[in-house]
């Protein structure tokens, strides 16, 4: 026989190089259990619905766990000629169980069984995604705990805009990384839905019972239409969106930490844990976690685009293409999971410095928007007016060599008669952030609420 699974069509079997490009089970092994859990299902249902004969029903189960167990246990031989998971796992049932092994395959095709155990796959890995993010957020809301009220410089442009709190810094993160986790959360109910007993693509003659199997796999229920159910890779492409929104977070935040940990910035000092040295320069601690969170953006990106690509125009139903869905997502799960694992022990280890965040939110002349606020209250100066005379101190200020705070108040007066002390209470930084009371503003009043509102949700 030219081949096990479909011989009798065939009179010569495979060229080497179309078994290679044939195959998929040097990465699908990776399915190996949802396979045996997709089969199991099947094969009780087949039972129950009296398609196939409880004794041999049962024979089959016990054996997928037998081949599950060599499976884990190291001690299967894959074989390439056998193509993917599938027929790999239903030829050692035959050696195991002989011929009721056959009897498996009825009224089912590869197409369901791939579509199927790829979504368990998925699915678990947007579970993962989901507890990676809340461990993330965790950390991140002690970080904000902790210094709920310390300023920092905010900015825009890279440049200093406004003084702010570390709480409140941190506390963006958390929200951004909400919406990643409500992101894979939408997508895994949309795509809870069983594709097994499409078959091939246009659904079985036998008596199957399609609810049974979507329910003892933990679906909400069976798929629909048989051609989408066969053809549908949207949970995965979902999947990767939603970790590639999320890695432009982890990104961002890396940038950061790059910027921050450096000697010229200090305003946090990362663990040792979580640092490398050099070989050469005695001095250095470098953040490469966070340079290598910054940088697997590429790859999960690439994964995203790489599978739009692969299934755009395929025409119904399942079309080969489809089996090159597993590396990208394979990969783009392992890196996701990673960059999280990585960044939450980051954000947990790492010291933020107080002193150098608040000299630095001091300098830049960061209260300059309150001066201007307080010549609108005090003077009732119309807010256009107010800005010509702030940035006309700034610059009396910077031609001096000082910040706003240092300029004395007849300088200030030369600008504009009617400036009094009163002017340097808004000058502070810490009056500063303490009157940004709007809903989502630095005040610490506003981060404090913020927090709690998260540890209410996360608990
Ligand atoms: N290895 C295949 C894949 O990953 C399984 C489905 C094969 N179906 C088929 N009709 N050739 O997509």
């Amino acid at each position: 026989k030219s081949n096990a699974m479909w011989g009798g069509r065939f009179a010569a079997g495979p060229d080497a190089i179309m078994e290679a490009i044939n195959a998929s089970i040097g990465f699908d092994k990776r399915l190996a259990r949802q396979d045996i859990d997709g089969s199991r299902a099947h094969a009780a249902m087949l039972a129950h619905q009296g398609i196939v004969d409880v004794k041999d029903a049962d024979a089959i189960r016990e054996g997928l766990l037998t081949v599950l167990s060599e499976i884990e246990g190291g001690n299967f031989t894959f074989s390439t000629a056998l193509e993917d998971i599938h027929m790999n796992v239903e030829a050692r049932l035959a050696e195991l169980i002989g011929a009721p092994a056959g009897r498996l395959h009825t009224a089912r095709s590869r197409n369901d069984q791939v579509a199927t155990d790829f979504k368990l796959w998925v699915r678990g890995q947007m579970d993962a995604a989901m507890d990676g993010l809340e461990a993330l957020m965790r950390a991140l809301l002690g970080q904000a705990d902790a210094g709920a009220d310390w300023v920092m410089p905010g900015f825009t442009h890279l440049q200093t805009a406004q003084p702010v709190t570390w709480g409140h810094h941190m506390m963006a993160y958390v929200e951004m990384f909400g919406r990643d986790l409500s992101r894979f959360r939408d997508a895994r109910a949309r795509m809870n839905e069983c594709p097994l007993g499409a078959a091939a693509l246009a659904g079985t003659s036998f008596p199957i019972d399609r609810d049974m199997t979507a329910t003892a796999l933990g679906f909400d229920r069976p798929a629909a239409n048989s051609l989408d159910a066969v053809s549908d890779r949207d949970f995965a492409l979902e999947f990767l969106a939603a970790a590639t929104i999320c890695a432009i977070h982890l990104s961002r935040f890396a940038e950061e930490l790059v910027i921050w940990s450096s000697a010229q910035f200090r305003f946090v000092t990362l663990s040792d844990r979580f640092s490398t040295g050099s070989s050469i320069m005695p001095q250095k601690k470098n953040p490469d976690a966070a340079e290598l969170i910054r940088a697997k953006i590429g790859r999960i990106l690439g994964a995203n685009v790489a599978l739009l690509t692969v299934m755009k125009g395929l025409p119904l139903a399942y079309s080969k293409d489809m089996q090159e869905d597993k590396e990208q997502v394979f990969d783009a799960a392992d890196t996701l999971m990673l960059a999280l694992a990585a960044m939450e022990g980051m954000v947990r280890d790492m010291t933020a410095n107080r002193d150098a965040l608040e000299a630095a939110a001091s300098s830049g002349f960061s209260t300059a928007t309150d001066l201007a606020d307080w010549l609108v209250r005090e003077l009732d100066m119309p807010f256009r007016d107010a800005h010509h005379v702030t940035g006309a101190l700034v610059k009396m200020a910077e031609d001096a060599g000082c910040d706003l705070p240092d300029l004395a108040l007849e300088q200030m007066q030369r600008v504009e008669g009617r400036i009094t002390m009163g002017v340097y209470d808004v000058l502070g930084v810490h009056n500063s952030v303490a009157s940004r009371m709007s809903y989502g503003g630095t005040a610490p009043v506003q981060v404090r609420a913020q927090i709690a509102r998260w540890k209410e949700r996360l608990a």
